[in-house]
């Protein structure tokens, strides 16, 4: 508060809080990073609106983080060595995320990933939690059960296959997690094959599939992955029904392709909370397409402006931009967020609902909310 008054009494040089938002809009993922981006945007824009924080104008600074190890980590070296950040929004991807926390933990730097469900983000390999390390959304334990209990109750699925990136952390946490949920709840994996990111040809993989004809195949990659598999699961009519997580969301989801498919996610802008209306539309408002219509702001986009908010809110809150102070302010703050209330577990975790999403050929459609 004195740096407001400060800041008023020396003709107008007002203080400054910079925030950094790392978003992977370049890369395989460009989608990810422009909702992430324009999702915190929107929040510190409110903010700003209303006079900042403590009396603060908050600049974000935004980072092009690709979704993939090394330039993430670049850009949070850059931002908090060169510009001085105690407050990162992002990365998006769990193994972009992963490298940036031990960075972000070890200067004491506030880190809110707003959409990273992998463990490992807010844990060490001990299992202890990094204490400046925080997430916005449930995490994939919760998301691949909640895969597997759709697939065995709703869909009646007895066997499944599952298809993995070794290499990518989120990936294959998800797919561990659908396989031992759905082992647990009665069905049976009859194949588990391997392919890597950068590969386009998935007709080796689908024989496999055609030949052990399963109830369902899992795949929790992400939508660029999805689009490749799915249009060519289809020239082989191949007709076994997709499911996959949260990475499928994407205005780019070929949804011809992977329409039959169904998908868990964090939030349904169907959902008729006053939360989700309000938010869709002030985005709609905000942001438009090329057509110039209202944007439609996936979950990305929502949990983005979550963090965003959780995180000023809680600077608010502790009245000062210290980040030991902060992060105690918000291990114990109640967030009532666009995608559902917010507050923290042991593990920086919020215990959040997850959305059943179908694809259909003219668009997503919410089908069922699964509680934790
Ligand atoms: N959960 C994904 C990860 O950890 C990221 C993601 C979240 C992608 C939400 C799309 C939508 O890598």
């Amino acid at each position: 508060l004195s740096a407001c008054a400060q800041g008023g009494s020396t003709g107008g040089q007002q203080k400054e809080l910079k925030v950094a938002i790392l978003a992977p809009l370049s890369g395989p993922v460009p989608t990810f990073g422009v909702s992430t981006r324009d999702g915190a945007l929107m929040a510190i824009d409110e903010w700003n609106a209303k006079g900042g924080v403590l009396g603060m104008k908050i600049v974000p600074i935004v980072e092009d983080s690709q979704c993939t190890p090394d330039p993430a980590v670049n850009a949070a070296n850059k931002v908090i060595d060169q510009d001085g950040v105690k407050f990162i929004i992002g990365e998006v991807c769990s193994k972009a995320s992963i490298p940036v926390s031990e960075i972000a933990n070890a200067k004491g730097v506030i880190q809110i990933s707003p959409t990273s469900t992998n463990e490992q983000v807010t844990v060490d390999a001990n299992g202890n939690v990094k204490p400046y390390i925080f997430r916005a959304c449930f995490i994939d334990p919760f998301q691949g059960f909640v895969g597997a209990k759709f697939a065995t109750e709703q869909l009646g699925a007895k066997t499944a296959f599952v298809m993995l990136d070794q290499a990518n952390d989120y990936v294959k946490g998800l797919a561990t997690e659908f396989a031992k949920n759905f082992e647990m709840m009665g069905g049976k994996v009859v194949g588990t094959v391997s392919y890597t990111s950068t590969d386009t040809d998935f007709s080796v993989i689908l024989g496999k599939i055609a030949e052990a004809k399963p109830d369902v195949v899992y795949l929790p990659d992400y939508y660029n992955i999805v689009n490749l598999v799915a249009k060519q699961a289809k020239e082989k009519g191949i007709n076994v029904p997709f499911i996959g997580g949260d990475g499928w969301d994407s205005p780019d989801l070929d949804l011809a392709a992977a329409a039959g498919g169904y998908f868990t996610n964090h939030y349904s802008p169907d959902d008729p909370r006053p939360e989700v209306v309000n938010f869709l539309k002030a985005y709609g408002e905000k942001y438009k397409d090329e057509s110039g219509n209202p944007k439609v702001p996936d979950a990305l986009a929502a949990l983005a402006y979550d963090a965003a908010n959780v995180l000023l809110q809680a600077i608010n809150d502790a009245g000062t931009t210290d980040t030991a102070k902060v992060k105690d302010t918000l291990e114990k703050i109640t967030y009532k967020g666009v995608s559902g209330t917010i507050t923290f577990d042991a593990n920086h975790n919020p215990i959040k609902s997850a959305a059943l999403l179908a694809v259909k050929p003219d668009g997503v459609k919410f089908e069922t909310i699964v509680n934790p």
